[in-house]
């Protein structure tokens, strides 16, 4: 039998960075917030010899070292048992290394798939534990909250209310690894500013390796007339509405009216709940 999830992306609505630890990871406080953009995951159990995974959909991601490998096979090795192998689809709509979480929540959906498949039940305590092995952001998204107050490395999540409307997603074609935007967090120090963007205290190192990020961000706000805020450690914006009306109807006119400014991004108007975007660019 196939089973299939619906892994979300996340956007982190502050983000601060509360110190150093001494595994070089960074202590963090931030507030995540599930959205309606998701992946698809189709896993069943085969008779062959080792895991297989086919990615479909947006480009750039990777099959080898892919999380979702990893988290069966991590799933597998805490069983400790002899298990079959599986046959896994992801379909890819949030887009790779965003700041959207895309990777670790595909890897989340994974854990709760391969015990679906193989009829294991891993204690919540122990699922916690596997997937903060796996990355940072795991965590959040085995949980399932809906929004969340994630502490730590990213290990401690709390359940948390928030009432948001709607969004729009903006992500630019600007490549930013999540390790390098910490390292110039760590090279910037106080010369960075602590949280100069009100929002995100990675934004002076993000926009420091990539100074076309402030240049979009301004042009975003003069368009619409709201604040545009970063998500994780980039390059994906993103801004809060009252509606998702009203976020379709920006994000409309965003690419009529703007095409110099966001013609090459890749643009989701989405509620917080829900799988499929209202509105999507291209
Ligand atoms: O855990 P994850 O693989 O998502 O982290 C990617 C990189 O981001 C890490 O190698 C580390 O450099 C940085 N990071 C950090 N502190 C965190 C999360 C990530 O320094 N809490």
């Amino acid at each position: 039998m196939t089973l299939t999830a619906r892994p979300p992306a996340k956007v982190n609505l502050d983000l601060t960075v509360v110190g150093r630890r001494d595994d070089g990871f960074h202590e963090l406080l931030s507030t995540f917030l599930r959205v309606g953009l998701t992946d698809v995951l189709k896993m069943r159990a085969t008779e062959g010899e080792a895991d297989r995974l086919t990615v479909t959909g947006l480009p750039g991601v990777p099959i080898r070292g892919n999380l979702v490998l990893a988290a069966v096979e991590a799933v597998r090795a805490r069983a400790g048992v002899s298990l079959p192998a599986l046959e896994i689809e992801l379909d890819k709509r949030i887009p790779a290394a965003a700041g959207l979480g895309g990777g670790s929540s595909d890897c989340a959906s994974a854990i709760e798939l391969a015990q679906a498949c193989w009829g294991l039940a891993l204690s919540p305590a122990d699922e916690i534990d596997l997937a903060a092995s796996l990355g940072s952001d795991v965590p959040f998204f085995v949980t399932g909250h809906g929004a969340a107050t994630v502490a730590g490395r990213g290990e401690r999540v709390a359940r948390a209310d928030v009432s948001v409307a709607a969004l729009i997603l903006l992500t630019p074609p600007i490549e930013l690894s999540t390790a390098a935007v910490f390292a110039r967090y760590d090279d910037l120090g106080a010369a960075g500013g602590p949280d100069v963007d009100g929002a995100n205290d990675l934004w002076p190192a993000a926009t420091s390796l990539e100074p076309r990020l402030p240049e979009l961000r301004s042009a975003l706000a003069a368009a619409t007339g709201v604040e545009w805020r970063m998500s994780g450690s980039g390059p994906t914006l993103f801004a809060l509405y009252p509606s998702i009306e009203a976020a379709v109807a920006d994000a409309r006119s965003l690419v009529n009216e703007h095409p110099a400014t966001v013609g090459d991004c890749l643009i989701h108007a989405v509620e917080p709940d829900g799988e499929d975007p209202a509105w999507r660019f291209p």
